[in-house]
């Protein structure tokens, strides 16, 4: 494949090589929210056995933010929401469906999905909750723009929101220091004259389910004064090759994604990576062949927000004007399952 010369503006949509008949589907608008309390490396010294400089230096994360005791998973994802819909001028009547991509629903049900269209007032959407870990805003953005190509629907809610301070093991210093809270949201409908979500792929490996997940509160392992006693009930990771295979499946991703638009990955002006660790983001992007100013990172403001972790990145890139309309964006996500994906986006 010869990539075409810098600047060129020809873009292959691979929608259009297979009689593709549909509508194209964009991200219209973009919001994010997180809490306001701070809890910071220093912070986390006094609360289990270990030092900033271990957790700067081997995750790049300086601090996270933490939910209110009162503030749950919708909450966030409807701050974000409204977010959204205001710089889109975008009604509550006018959203058909709501998709929330998060492993912290306020309740195992109803979905989030359901509580965050009670608070938003959108009463004419269809809602939903999506679980492929922190792959999770990459595998919604993809179902939601089913539904608008196919015609289906005009506008779709797809947010990623996390309290994962509520699933977090505060004794465990392996994981208590990578993660936090917060919600990202990004409106979806059919945009005149763009191309929009060129592709998006998605993968799985249930064979390495073991590597992260939350053994308790399922059918599995309900919750009986024994788990919580195990600790059951808080998040687990084999750090090491969860690693490993966050740094193989986001590039293999991420590839496949750039061959489909016939894409080489000089012509991407913004890569928004899964915020999980500066190292894994460094390692996929020089497999890559990325240039460090390509890849936006604001881990070290959040730690690893899971579904919402590349919505917030994704509203802050747009905020901040590192992203501009016709810049192409690539995001890339793994998580617990394994899941993992990436897409190519026209913005
Ligand atoms: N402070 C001090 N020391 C620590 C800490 C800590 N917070 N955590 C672990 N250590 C120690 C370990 O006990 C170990 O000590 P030992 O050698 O005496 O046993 C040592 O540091 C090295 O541990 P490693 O596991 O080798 O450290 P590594 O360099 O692999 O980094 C980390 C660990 C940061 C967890 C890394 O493996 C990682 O980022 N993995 C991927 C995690 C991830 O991205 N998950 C995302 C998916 S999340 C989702 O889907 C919800």
């Amino acid at each position: 494949m010869t990539p075409p010369a810098p600047g060129s503006k020809v873009v292959k949509n691979p929608r259009a090589k297979h009689g593709f008949h549909g509508r194209t589907c964009s991200i219209t608008s973009v919001g994010s929210y997180v809490p306001e309390r701070i809890l910071t490396n220093a912070d986390l010294e006094k609360m289990v056995d270990t030092t900033d400089e271990w957790i700067t230096s081997r995750t790049g994360i300086r601090q996270r933010r933490i939910a209110a005791a009162d503030e749950f998973t919708s909450h966030m994802g409807a701050k974000a929401a409204l977010r959204a819909m205001k710089k889109g001028g975008i009604t509550p009547e006018q959203i058909d469906l709501i998709l929330v991509a998060t492993i912290t629903p306020d309740m195992p049900f109803p979905a989030t999905a359901c509580l965050v269209q009670q608070q938003i007032g959108a009463f004419r959407a269809a809602a939903l909750d999506i679980e492929a870990a922190c792959s999770g805003f990459i595998y919604a953005l993809e179902i939601g723009q089913q539904f608008i190509m196919s015609r289906t629907m005009d506008t779709i809610l797809v947010i990623g929101a996390e309290k994962l301070s509520s699933i977090v093991d505060w004794k465990d210093r392996n994981t208590c220091v990578l993660f936090g809270d917060g919600a990202g949201a990004a409106v979806l409908q059919s945009r005149a004259n763009a191309h929009g979500l060129l592709t998006a792929c998605m993968g799985a490996d249930g064979n390495k389910a073991d590597l992260l997940g939350m053994p308790g509160g399922g059918c599995r392992c309900p919750a009986t004064a024994e788990s919580v006693a195990g600790r059951q009930h808080f998040l687990r990771m084999e750090g090491k090759e969860t690693f490993k295979n966050a740094v193989h499946a986001m590039y293999m991703a991420a590839q496949e994604s750039l061959r489909r638009c016939e894409l080489d990955i000089s012509r991407i002006q913004c890569i928004i990576p899964h915020q999980a660790n500066q190292r894994i983001i460094e390692a996929v992007g020089e497999r890559l062949g990325a240039k460090p100013e390509q890849v936006f990172v604001n881990l070290h403001k959040y730690g690893n927000t899971s579904a919402a972790s590349v919505a917030i990145a994704l509203d802050e890139a747009v905020e901040s004007g590192r992203v501009r309309r016709g810049d192409l964006i690539l995001l890339m996500v793994f998580g617990g399952g394994l899941t993992w994906g990436a897409a190519v986006i026209e913005w």
